[in-house]
């Protein structure tokens, strides 16, 4: 198997000072890949130079995963310190104590002794089944609130003082909730994970993570184009059919994912493209380690920007709410928040 030497992945630097490759490699198989694919894409991703890993429990591999990182130090293929393993609390598991306890479970499941990174994965404690169907919502759902976000937050902090996690982060927030909850914290998020695309590029909370020393690691960085036909609405864009990602790709001769992917890292953010296919993990490392896109690319691809999220988190509503906007606070207010 051809290898891409991992020093020449280019790295971020988080506030704590630890270093976080600028390339990692998803691990959510969705409705197509099973446990067992997955963990396989891990051991091939490993073999390959794939330094950065972004797992959760509510993938449903953390096991299976876990197997092929022991394995993998085992064989010395790699040790713990070279890798950079993220992970995810669920939202079922926001309660009093939950958080430790369900950080415990992932530990154990990836057979780790720390995380790099623990993301809380949705700012909301709203559960839905797997594979379920987005219009079915859950009775119990409940919108943002400060108070219940930083009792999680403050168990996330636990796990930082307990030397389980070596940096904790925010995952699908907005503006106006980190605006709030930034200056309760006493740990700060050292990520946010967001959905990054170039039909989706947030450049207003890009700009304001960056600016507040945090580092954006992006979601569906090709525009996630395998995701189940339930998560689809007529009106999304096919990212990698967008003319002008079809035109610079022909310039660089090169599949047009890629060039999704050198825009991200040029960029400044972390993408974490996902797949099982040996041939397209090894283009996905090899191609932010050469060729870069000039200036007047980049511009180009700053000007695909659509508006079009994909991740629209319909099945997290509460009772009342009408529209998957109003998890995402677009007018800028706490309207739809839970109050007091
Ligand atoms: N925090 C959150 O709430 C959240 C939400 C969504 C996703 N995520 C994370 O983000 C990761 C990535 O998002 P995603 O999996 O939805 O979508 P994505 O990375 O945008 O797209 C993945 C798809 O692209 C295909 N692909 C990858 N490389 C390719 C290549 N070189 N040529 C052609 N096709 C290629 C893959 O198929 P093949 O397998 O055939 O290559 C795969 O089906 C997830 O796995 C997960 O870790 C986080």
């Amino acid at each position: 198997m051809d290898r891409i030497d991992p020093a020449k992945i280019p790295q971020r630097t988080l506030y704590t000072g630890a270093k976080m490759p600028a390339i990692g490699l998803g691990t959510f198989g969705s409705d197509h890949a099973s446990a067992e694919l997955v963990a396989s894409a891990v051991r091939s991703a490993i073999a390959m130079g794939y330094r950065h890993f972004d797992c959760a429990a509510c993938y449903g591999n953390e096991k299976e995963i876990g197997e092929v990182f022991e394995e993998a130090f085992t064989a010395g293929t790699v040790s713990r310190e070279e890798l950079f393993i993220a992970s995810k609390v669920w939202n079922d598991r926001h309660g009093a104590r939950d958080v430790i306890a369900a950080c415990a479970e992932t530990l154990r499941d990836l057979r780790l002794d720390y995380l790099d990174m623990y993301y809380v994965h949705w700012p909301f404690p709203n559960y839905h089944p797997p594979f379920c169907d987005v219009d079915e919502r859950n009775p119990d759902s409940k919108p943002f609130s400060v108070e219940r976000f930083m009792g999680v937050w403050r168990q996330m902090e636990r796990l930082v003082d307990m030397g389980l996690v070596h940096a904790i982060g925010m995952s699908n927030m907005t503006i106006p909730k980190l605006e709030v909850v930034l200056p309760l914290v006493r740990i700060r998020p050292a990520a946010v994970e967001m959905e990054l695309h170039p039909a989706f590029q947030q450049q207003e909370l890009y700009d304001y993570v960056k600016a507040q020393g945090i580092e954006p690691v992006g979601f569906c960085p090709l525009g996630s184009p395998d995701r189940p036909e339930r998560d689809k609405t007529p009106e999304d864009i096919a990212d990698l059919q967008m003319p002008e990602i079809v035109a610079i790709a022909e310039a660089h001769h090169c599949h047009p994912v890629l060039i999704a992917l050198k825009w991200a890292v040029q960029r400044g953010q972390t993408p974490i493209p996902f797949s099982t296919k040996e041939k397209n993990l090894y283009a996905n490392l090899k191609c932010v380690t050469e060729d870069p896109l000039t200036d007047a690319e980049m511009q180009i691809l700053a000007g695909c920007e659509r508006g079009n999220r994909l991740v629209k988190g319909q099945v997290f509503l509460w009772p009342g709410a009408s529209d998957w906007r109003e998890l995402w606070d677009e007018d800028g207010s706490q309207q739809y928040w839970e109050q007091g």
